[in-house]
């Protein structure tokens, strides 16, 4: 089969820097997608999924219109034959990026536009001719910005051959969470987060990261957020623009009910409201304690069987005198007064603190006082251990790449 680009080869697509060491990053989005003609529903040299068909399996919170909302969302399934493309509906964010791959390979960045169709895979695209028979061949994309979405339209194969459903792996994570658990400033964002680090790193397993930048776990306008956590995760869409647009003050609420639910839910929240541009200002402790044992009600509510785990937040290191220090200011008080207000005399509690005090160091902070992707990977790799220990989880990912292209540091053979 031969296709026509609409335009030509994406070369100057993607033109953003990513800092490396200090360097400009030559091709920060490798695997740019393939724009070709709209695919009519009848073309004959294709088959046409519409985004209802029970085999495409959404990840994360996708609403009614099969727009995709919060932190890192996607779509995966299996397919067969060498062709496979994807038309977004008009609801996508302009030139938003995604990560793509095939099965357990590095992941692929493609920015994609509302209303265009894009070839992602051919028979030449690496991986595709490659795999034993047999074998599983999945294709997956994530959403890698929390501001923006997609809209899916249609999935389209070669004809003759179709797609396949996935079974869903029997235990879920859902992260909720602001700009640390969205992985603001990492260099792909979603998929450099911490969030991403622990749920891909433990692999087999299913998660959601109902995450926004800037969002308070209180009920307040914040940071240019309408609504807190305490209301917005009870909600399909996020807090951001998009959905405004869309939805006005009404998002569909989520409907937790037709969905697998969660075995744990892990929340980091308080930064922005301790940081608070409100026009209440910062939110005072207590006012913060009860707000949190409201959010841990909700959760159980919603999630009667989960464990729950509390972070702790952490705030930035200043310098003092010859060394640094870090700021242990952050609702330490409050979370732990609200993870004790769920303890239970028979030790059956189903609330948890994790104590992020000395994990992080100076530098795994960055200058916008987020996480490098060392932070990530080191906040990673202790909640992984942490859910090990404590639930008797099994380190699950035995091969497929979790944190593609960010292996800069100290990987040169000469220094
Ligand atoms: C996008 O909007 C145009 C113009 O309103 C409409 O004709 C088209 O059907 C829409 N496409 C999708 C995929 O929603
Ligand atoms: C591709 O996505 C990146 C990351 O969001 C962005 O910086 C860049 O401008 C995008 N490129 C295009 C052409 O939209
Ligand atoms: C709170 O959110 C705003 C908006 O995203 C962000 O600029 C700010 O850095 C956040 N505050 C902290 C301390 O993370
Ligand atoms: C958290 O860890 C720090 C460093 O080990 C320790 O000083 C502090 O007491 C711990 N906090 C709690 C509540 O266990």
């Amino acid at each position: 089969m031969r296709f026509i680009p609409v335009i030509l080869a994406c070369l100057s697509l993607a033109t953003a820097t990513i800092l490396e060491n200090g360097q400009a990053r030559l091709d920060p989005y490798p695997g740019q997608a393939t724009k070709i003609a709209t695919i009519a529903d009848s073309d004959p040299n294709w088959k046409t999924y519409p985004p209802d068909a029970h085999q495409i399996g959404y990840k994360g919170r996708w609403c009614s219109k099969y727009v995709s909302w919060w932190s890192s969302p996607g779509i995966k399934f299996r397919y067969a034959g060498n062709d496979l493309a994807i038309t977004f509906g008009n609801y996508t964010s302009n030139g938003v990026l995604l990560a793509w791959r095939i099965t357990g390979q590095p992941w692929n960045f493609a920015n994609v536009t509302a209303g265009d169709t894009y070839q992602f895979i051919n028979k030449d695209t690496p991986g595709q001719l490659t795999a034993v028979d047999g074998q599983e061949t999945t294709f997956e994309f994530r959403v890698t910005n929390w501001a923006l979405g997609v809209q899916l339209h249609r999935v389209h194969v070669a004809k003759g051959y179709r797609i396949y459903g996935i079974p869903e792996f029997n235990k879920k994570i859902e992260m909720i969470g602001d700009s640390l658990t969205a992985g603001y400033t990492g260099t792909y964002e979603g998929i450099s987060s911490f969030a991403w680090g622990l749920c891909e790193g433990l692999g087999n397993i299913e998660f959601t990261f109902t995450a926004y930048s800037g969002i308070c776990l209180t009920d307040n306008l914040c940071w240019g957020n309408p609504r807190g956590q305490l209301y917005q995760w009870l909600q399909t869409s996020d807090t951001g623009f998009r959905a405004q647009q869309i939805y006005g003050t009404n998002p569909e609420p989520w409907q937790f009910d037709k969905y697998q639910k969660a075995d744990i839910v892990i929340i980091n929240l308080g930064t922005n409201d301790s940081n608070a541009y409100t026009e209440t200002g910062t939110v005072p402790d207590d006012e913060f304690k009860a707000n949190y044992i409201a959010l841990i009600n909700s959760i159980h509510e919603k999630y009667p069987r989960a464990q729950i785990i509390a972070m702790q937040i952490w705030q930035g290191f200043y310098q003092y005198g010859n060394t640094y220090l870090q700021n242990l200011e952050g609702y330490q008080g409050a979370i732990l007064g609200a993870v004790d207000n769920f303890k239970k005399k028979d030790g059956s509690n189903f609330v948890h603190y994790f104590n992020t005090t000395g994990i992080l160091q100076h530098n795994d902070i960055n200058p916008l006082w987020h996480l490098t992707d060392a932070g990530n990977i080191k906040v990673a790799a202790h909640l992984m251990q942490y859910i090990k220990l404590t639930f008797g989880w099994e380190l699950g990912n035995t091969g497929k790449e979790v944190y593609s292209h960010t292996s800069y540091y100290n990987d040169l053979p000469d220094y």
